[in-house]
């Protein structure tokens, strides 16, 4: 469920705020997760008991954040009692937040940090409460210590495709925004990866795409693999045309006129089109529905 409201709040996740359940810290558990830090805003501990069949008996948990936090503590610590480890090492940050009836957006990165607790609890008890968390992968975002891997997981659980999303799921990019480039990159090898699949599936004639599955590929690529990019840095670009092998297009917003549109145009746009689609295309800007030239520093 996606809001427009970023403070609307199902009844659920009202509820579970109000009417906190197993709060609190299991003493001698068998799995102790910690996740996120005080300086960032939310930190979050998830303790777990097993009973004698190897399901989780208890769940308690202490938190430290806003209303969604304590919410998606709360209804995690009940949606785990009575599965077996196995079960419970595939919730997730997905299935957390449709069992509130949702989130906002803005408020996602809350049940990642439910996710990540529960996978460090079950991490805690698989090596005999040996291991505490610790960041796997290089870090990427080091304003909020987001590495590699996690910001590849949440893209491909919840099928990201701006570097907005990644911020409201994981914070990474939320700071001081250095790591932007790089999560742009992420958000790219991971969507590119899945693109080339669908890519594989479309059926071609005689080997060669119809005119059809062309432009919808050309379509496609923009939307997934391009439009992202320029979002991040508050442009946009259109499809105007298709002729033969020629894409006319468009550039909207910020830098429609400078010279970094033309670079753009050049080594991304005909670069993703000749990878995703075929060799043979080339890109054309529409000159005619080019919005003014604006000033940068306006
Ligand atoms: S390094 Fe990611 S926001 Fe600063």
């Amino acid at each position: 469920m996606r809001y427009e409201n970023m403070w609307e709040y199902t009844d659920k996740v009202k509820e579970h705020f109000f009417n906190p359940r197993n709060v609190g810290e299991i003493k001698k558990p068998d799995g102790v997760g910690e996740v996120g830090s005080l300086a960032c805003g939310d930190a979050l501990k998830l303790t777990f008991k097993l009973d004698e069949d190897g399901r989780i008996a208890d769940a308690r948990f202490k938190t430290f954040g806003c209303a969604s936090a304590i919410a998606t503590s709360s209804v995690l610590t009940e949606m785990i009692k009575g599965m077996t480890i196995d079960e419970a090492a595939k919730v997730t940050n997905k299935d957390i937040a449709d069992y509130l009836g949702g989130l906002p957006e803005q408020k996602m990165h809350c049940s990642v940090m439910g996710r990540e607790a529960l996978e460090a609890a079950i991490e805690n008890y698989r090596t005999g409460g040996k291991k505490k968390h610790e960041l796997k992968g290089k870090v990427v975002c080091t304003c909020f210590g987001v590495t590699e891997n996690e910001i590849e997981r949440v893209i491909e659980d919840n099928d990201l495709k701006t570097v907005e999303d990644v911020t409201n799921y994981c914070k990474a990019g939320g700071g001081c925004g250095g790591c932007k480039g790089e999560i742009e990159k992420i958000i790219q090898k991971v969507q590119g990866g899945k693109l080339k699949e669908i890519s594989l599936e479309v059926p071609r004639r005689a080997g060669k795409l119809t005119n059809i599955q062309k432009i919808q590929l050309i379509q496609q690529t923009i939307n997934e693999q391009i439009r992202p990019a320029l979002r991040a840095d508050g442009g946009n670009i259109e499809l105007i045309d298709v002729e033969g092998n020629k894409v006319i297009i468009a550039f909207r917003g910020m830098c429609a006129q400078c010279k970094l549109a033309e670079f753009t145009m050049k080594d991304v746009v005909e670069a993703k089109l000749r990878e995703f689609v075929t060799e043979e295309l080339f890109v054309e800007e529409d000159t005619d529905s080019a919005e003014q030239p604006h000033n940068h520093r306006e």
